[in-house]
């Protein structure tokens, strides 16, 4: 079973949605998969987000080596999650593949995550 805040992708559209609350009861997602986010391995140099402090922002790239943000390639979203809050900035290619956040919080206990629409849900 999917988690709250867990993204599910449709296998027949590929949208990608959000499980913001799980019901009393099961119901059927057959046309749903889970998206379990990647840290490392293949193309984590492109992908993994890399979180900095810049005063009172945070300042999140993709990434260390900066992701292609063309129409048939780019980051559709990315996330800053500081524990049951999610702040998102969503993307479209031609733009630059950051967000800032206003926050306080101390950066090592935040992680943030995007997706990408060829190699999938990344997190930090
Ligand atoms: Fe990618």
């Amino acid at each position: 079973m999917v988690e709250e805040g867990g993204l599910l992708k449709c296998k027949i559209c590929g949208s990608v949605l959000e499980k913001v609350y799980q019901g009393p009861k099961t119901g059927k997602l057959d046309d749903l998969e889970e998206l379990t986010p990647k840290h490392e391995g293949e193309g984590s140099q492109k992908h993994v987000p890399v979180l900095e402090r810049d005063g009172d922002n945070v300042v999140i790239k993709v990434s260390e080596i900066t992701h292609p943000m063309e129409i048939e390639h780019h980051i559709c979203f990315i996330e800053l999650i500081d524990g049951n809050t999610t702040y998102r900035k969503t993307l479209k290619a031609g733009e630059e593949p950051k967000a800032i956040f206003k926050i306080d919080t101390d950066i090592n206990s935040l992680k943030a995550r995007e997706y990408c629409n060829v190699h999938g849900l990344w997190e930090s």
